[in-house]
């Protein structure tokens, strides 16, 4: 939510910025800017629209210092002058957050003779710095943090000094140092081409940092050292011809995920969780969207695993409505980012009410390892695609062995069989084809399913409807004949999914009921004879491959997974973008 890049050194920060903000874009997409700062003059360009629309401005900013941004809007449309960054006389300012008190600051500064130029709520910073400061410009950072509510970090340039400030509180921030200067940003991405190491600014730090110099300051006066570890360099196949996007190349990264979560696994399972989890009272799940979804999966593994009560909710609803727990409850914080506000939020409140926080994410060094008790590793590596897809799948697998401690040999070897699967099943290319199609000429598309198909079933409609932008909802089948068939015509599609043997002759129940009223159905199954009997009678059916009921979520999510793709691509939509979107939702 928001990407920030700063830079300070030997080489010409507007080019170096330009290639973080495009690594950083799948934080938002609205708007980006930056300034650069050469012999006391400011250099700006900001524009509404991608990244891309700043390069041709690029040759005119000179500079080996400056600040950029990439926006998702919160205050303010998407327009060039709601784009960060946001100057005031000495200042400009670049910020990932919500001031939320900057309605009254706002007007108490242009009581005093200030004019704002946006409608932003991150204007007020570069505002309050200019009244502060006195030629001190930590202290004029420190009086205008302590005059602000909400969340921000800040990258901030004054016109008298060679560098910049960064600023965490409440969103992340990394300082990074490579051969030819400083760097700090939002995410390693940003920097991992040019810096060797880097390091996690903590909460409440504050950096003064230049070509020659990093100095960080706790309290904003207590100088500090943060350890800095080396950038992994991560290999990432570029896009081609024959995967023209993020979200197919992160769709056929599934079984991968699957493999390295596998490895992964072992090393951090120790430590008693296993004793945990055996004798927890309670055991709740919390994640928004997507890991929520895999969170209604975790539910129904753990369940199965363990005696305590388990119980999946939603972060944003848990944060204020937070679930009893004790201090022998373990809560799971399940996200990719491991940035998520809503999840970061409701974790804290559950442990601080006493629980052990476990938290299950892709991103090592996020905002939730730093809070959680032990921090279970997804291996998907870096998930670009503002969809999530291999997380998912990764997310999966770390819950398949979490219900499996303390001997989770067999489930791993399990896993690894579907791990094969769902590579071959990555290639397809006709039956994804023929549902998508199917989908993009329809008004409306319902996943349905039972039991564990019903999960995969509510991630499958979340999946389409962010990537094409067609109306979908996805719940458990025996649902449909309680409200949802009044909305069934020949312009509706159905999804049936059916993995399960032993719930088939309901699921087939609900297709017969969508049927009679000409809706259209596509049937997804890994059942032979369900493949055979229905077949001839739905617009399309796909025959997935035969694995056992427990672990079919792994190839119906990744086969709707591509269905999602497919339609967005057949729709004309940017499946790794899709509108008013970001990959890391980092405002409450
Ligand atoms: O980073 P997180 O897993 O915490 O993100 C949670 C959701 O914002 C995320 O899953 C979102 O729903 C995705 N865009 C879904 O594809």
């Amino acid at each position: 939510m928001c990407g920030i890049v700063a830079y300070a050194g030997d080489e010409r920060a507007a080019e170096i910025i330009y290639s973080g903000l495009e690594k950083l874009e799948y934080r938002g997409y609205d708007s980006a800017g930056i300034t650069t700062l050469c012999d006391g003059s400011f250099y700006t360009v900001k524009r509404s629209g991608r990244v891309l629309g700043l390069s041709q401005y690029l040759g005119n900013m000179c500079g080996s210092t400056g600040i950029g941004h990439t926006r998702w809007a919160t205050h303010g449309e998407a327009s060039d002058i709601n784009a960060h960054p946001h100057c005031c006389n000495r200042f400009a300012v670049v910020h990932n957050g919500i001031i939320e008190n900057y309605s009254a600051v706002k007007v108490e500064l242009v009581a005093r003779g200030h004019t704002f130029l946006s409608q932003t709520d991150s204007e007020v910073v570069a505002h309050l710095l200019d009244e502060y400061y006195d030629g001190n410009l930590i202290a004029a950072v420190n009086k205008t943090c302590a005059r602000l509510t909400g969340c921000w970090a800040l990258a901030i340039l004054c016109k008298d000094y060679e560098g910049f400030v960064a600023v965490r509180r409440g969103s992340p921030v990394i300082m990074a140092r490579g051969a030819d200067g400083y760097f700090a940003a939002s995410d390693i991405p940003a920097v991992a081409a040019c810096a060797e190491e880097y390091c996690v600014l903590e909460e409440g730090d504050i950096a003064l940092i230049s070509r020659s110099e990093c100095k960080i300051f706790s309290d904003g006066t207590t100088s500090v050292s943060r350890t800095f570890v080396p950038v992994e360099k991560e290999q990432t196949d570029g896009l081609g011809e024959d995967c023209p996007h993020y979200m197919l190349r992160e769709i056929r990264s599934n079984a991968r995920t699957i493999r390295a979560t596998c490895e992964k696994f072992p090393l951090a399972a120790g430590g008693g969780l296993y004793e945990r989890l055996r004798r927890a009272d309670k055991i709740v799940l919390v994640g928004c969207g997507t890991a929520y979804n895999a969170a209604l999966s975790a539910k129904r593994l753990l369940c199965g695993a363990y005696d305590g009560f388990v119980e999946a909710v939603i972060a944003s609803e848990a944060r204020y409505n937070p679930p009893a727990v004790t201090k022998n409850s373990v809560v799971i914080a399940v996200s990719q980012s491991g940035e998520t506000a809503d999840t970061v939020r409701a974790a804290g409140i559950l442990k601080e009410a006493g629980a052990y926080l476990v938290a299950v994410t892709n991103t090592g060094y996020s905002v939730i390892t730093r809070i959680a008790d032990k921090v279970l590793p997804v291996c998907a590596g870096v998930e670009i695609c503002v969809a999530a897809t291999k997380s998912y799948t990764g997310q999966l697998a770390c819950f398949h062995l979490m219900a499996s401690l303390p001997d989770y040999s067999c489930r791993r070897r399990e896993l690894l069989r579907v791990a094969d699967e769902v590579e071959k099943l990555a290639c397809d290319e006709l039956n994804s084809l023929r549902i998508a199609q199917l989908c993009v000429s329809s008004r409306a598309v319902f996943f349905i399913g039972r039991g564990g198909d019903a999960d995969v079933a509510t991630e499958a409609s979340l999946k389409l409807k962010e990537v094409s932008y067609i109306f979908s909802d996805g719940y458990p089948a025996g649902e449909l004949k309680h409200g949802t068939l009044a909305l069934i015509d020949e312009d509706v599609l159905s999804v049936v999914i059916i993995c399960d043997q032993s719930l088939a002759e309901k699921s087939k129940n609900a297709v017969e009921q969508i049927l009679s009223r000409r809706g259209k159905v596509a049937v997804v199954t890994t059942l032979k004879s369900v493949y055979d009997e229905l077949e001839s009678r739905v617009s399309a059916a796909w025959l997935l491959p035969p694995v056992p009921a427990h672990l079919s979520h792994f190839v119906s999510a990744e086969a709707l997974q591509l269905v999602a793709y497919r339609t967005a691509v057949l729709a004309g939509r940017d499946p790794d973008k899709p509108r008013n979107l970001a990959k890391s939702v980092t405002v409450e």
